[in-house]
């Protein structure tokens, strides 16, 4: 019998826990949940014997992988798999996936609490402003990207995207305008709403240089990963420029640093929340659960990352 393992350190809501297993266990596997364990021991012990593995953030690296005999098949319930090493994975003949779009409009919605929370001065009483009429720049127009935009158009705001692995006609349909540079995009708009993934090549690409172009009163909102923004650039940028706001979904690494020094500014969530909705864990969970039995049984792999 297979052993279908969901190891979430930041756990999936109950209803999503419930669905996966039925998922599981109707096509015949079993079902084993590890929930905010404390330590990697408990993950790599309980992913000793199991055939397929579903995650969220947590960590699947050469540890877990060696640790892990039986497994084939690992699926991210998410959208980024940064925290899959799917090299090491493809090295030992285990399948990566992800569960694109399943949580978007999640995250979409918080990019609005965030906007609407620098734009009203964190809720400090003090005189803020509205989002009807301004400019939105997405960089980035993938599932959350579009989600945005269309949210964006219900509060009046005009949107930009910068996307060189989109087609513009995409951005056009959905009544966005495309721009051509990364640097058009932090020019022109009051808000930039960051929706790329954290890469090699993306990695510290958001620092002073493209952060200092912002107009004046700008936002920054990064509900991607923190690894893209070059920290020692956005203090920088922060201190030059007393106007701009940053806020984060999660904290970066020197947050303590940047609250003090930036306080009203700068807002972090302290885990990575955008996904982190009934819905999306349901929708993202059993697509994941979904997926595993479709690779089982029909050797359907069409999400594979790796
Ligand atoms: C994603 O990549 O799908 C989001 O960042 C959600 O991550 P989470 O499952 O850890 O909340």
């Amino acid at each position: 019998m297979k052993k279908v393992l969901v190891a979430t350190e930041k756990p999936f809501a109950a209803e999503a826990v419930q669905g996966i297993r039925e998922v599981i266990e109707n096509a015949g596997y079993q079902f084993m949940l590890l929930e905010k364990y404390a330590s990697k021991v408990d993950l790599l012990n309980a992913v000793a014997n199991a055939d397929a593995l579903i995650v969220r953030s947590d960590k699947v690296d050469g540890e877990v992988i060696d640790a892990a005999e039986n497994l084939k098949l690992v699926v991210r319930a998410g959208a980024g798999y940064d925290n899959v090493d799917t090299e090491m994975a493809k090295a030992h003949g285990i399948v990566v996936e992800n569960t694109p779009g399943q949580n978007s409009n999640a995250v979409a919605e918080l990019v609005f609490g965030m906007a609407i929370m620098a734009a009203r001065n964190m809720y400090a009483g003090t005189s803020g402003f509205e989002l009807k009429g301004k400019r939105l720049g997405l960089q980035a127009f993938g599932q959350v990207g579009r989600n945005v935009a269309r949210i964006a158009k219900g509060f009046g705001m005009t949107v930009d995207a910068f996307d060189p692995f989109c087609p513009e006609e995409v951005m056009e349909q959905a009544g966005v305008t495309p721009v051509h540079s990364v640097e058009s995009l932090y020019s022109h708009n009051l808000f930039v709403s960051i929706h790329i993934p954290a890469t090699p090549q993306t990695v510290k690409s958001i620092g002073y240089d493209l952060i200092t172009l912002m107009p004046k009163n700008a936002v920054l909102i990064n509900t991607a990963r923190k690894e893209v923004v070059d920290e020692d650039g956005l203090a920088k940028a922060l201190e030059d420029r007393p106007d701009i706001k940053y806020v984060s979904d999660v904290k970066p690494d020197n947050a303590d640093f940047l609250t003090e020094k930036f306080a009203g500014r700068v807002f972090f969530t302290p885990k990575k929340m955008g996904a982190q909705t009934a819905e999306a864990n349901i929708n993202a969970g059993i697509a994941a659960a979904n997926q595993v039995v479709a690779f089982f049984k029909e050797g359907i792999d069409r999400f594979r990352v790796n």
